[in-house]
């Protein structure tokens, strides 16, 4: 309740987009799934985020305790928590960014496609309510299998007459996370200042790191060396999934890139330009309807979606070798969006 007043008292005393203490304008984000084990780390890493003006944390339960724990950092977003159906759209409206984390994750064994049945359905939900309460918003999807969620979005938006292709995003943030982390280690380069893009899409072979665009680049890598690294990357949510032993999937890791995409999606928003980042957006790159590969983010989301540039034969090969499954992928997401 107190966060509510200090809402309502900011919301009186602004009166206009910015805030005479703060340069950058308002901006309301909002988390679904906040309470689970990326919500929370999401939810502290979006409240560090001097970007965000108000952050609206949902789930089905617990966010109650969740929002209070967070609001007492001394950092501008304004934090309220919503549980329960009944405050989904209370959550969302006038939401500039929604993340979108709910639903299961993986246990050993499991494939990310395992998680189509829960998800499916949670994801559908969750898009009818955005399409309804905050049909402008970006909506970072990390709820998986992304390859799928992400066309069971477009479908829903689609239905309900507010499908904006710009602004509707796979996070894929942390596959680059991850070939930036284990390219730096092994070519022995400084982490910090490592790019790698990562293409295609978001679970096992269709995860496609170009690891000859790397920078900085270098000549110490075999070719071997490029194959166990992409095997790496292409792996490592499973690595992750193993060492946890039946306690979920990458969690903190995960909030890390959640939180680097929507910060990204932010400046974006407010015109800060050359913002560019991976993600598995609708695209013409392939002839695939969505493809992850580097995008330019603007005032409207998408401002472009890159190109893949010039690819070795590994990585031709690789590209090759991902569009069935990935193809498969989506036509199951869209299949289940027009028949539930
Ligand atoms: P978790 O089980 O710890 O948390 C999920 C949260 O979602 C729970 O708090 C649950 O109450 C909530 N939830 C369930 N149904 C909901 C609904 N209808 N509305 C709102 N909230 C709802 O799971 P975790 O580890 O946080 O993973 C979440 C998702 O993220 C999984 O699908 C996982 O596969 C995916 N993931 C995606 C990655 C990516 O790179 N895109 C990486 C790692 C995980």
């Amino acid at each position: 309740r107190s966060v509510d007043s200090a809402l309502r008292r900011r919301g009186a005393s602004s009166g206009s987009r910015l805030f005479s203490s703060e340069s950058a304008p308002e901006r309301k984000v909002a988390i679904l799934g906040a309470a689970g084990g990326i919500g929370q780390p999401l939810s502290l890493l979006m409240k560090l985020n001097p970007l965000v003006s108000n952050l609206a944390l949902y789930d089905i339960a617990g966010t109650p305790g969740v929002a209070a724990d967070v609001s007492h950092i001394n950092t501008r977003a304004l934090v309220a928590g919503f549980a329960g159906e009944e405050e989904l759209g209370k959550a969302l409206e006038g939401s500039d960014v929604v993340i979108i984390p709910a639903g299961v994750p993986r246990k050993p064994g499991m494939t990310r496609d395992d998680l189509f049945n829960i998800n499916a359905g949670i994801v559908k939900s969750l898009c009818t309510a955005i399409a309804k309460y905050c049909p402008n918003a970006l909506v970072n999807m990390i709820s998986n299998p992304v390859n799928s969620t992400v066309p069971i979005a477009s479908e829903v938006f689609k239905k309900a007459g507010t499908y904006d292709e710009k602004k509707l995003f796979g996070v894929t943030t942390l596959d680059v996370v991850r070939a930036k982390t284990f390219y730096a280690g092994k070519a022995k380069v400084p982490v910090a200042e490592v790019n790698v893009p990562v293409v295609g899409g978001h679970a096992g072979i269709t995860i496609l790191p170009l690891f000859s665009q790397a920078t900085p680049a270098t000549n110490a890598l075999s070719e071997e060396d490029i194959k166990a690294l992409t095997k790496r990357t292409q792996d490592g949510g499973t690595e992750v999934v193993e060492a946890k032993a039946g306690k979920g999937s990458a969690t903190l890791s995960m909030a890390y890139a959640g939180a680097i995409f929507a910060d990204a999606c932010l400046k974006g928003l407010n015109g800060v330009p050359d913002i560019v980042e991976c993600s598995f957006v609708q695209s013409s790159v392939t002839e695939l309807p969505f493809f992850a590969s580097k995008v330019r983010l603007g005032k409207n989301g998408v401002e472009e979606v890159l190109g893949l540039g010039s690819l070795t034969d590994f990585e031709k090969a690789g590209l090759e070798s991902l569009k069935p499954e990935l193809k498969a992928s989506i036509e199951k997401g869209i299949k289940f969006a027009k028949e539930n």
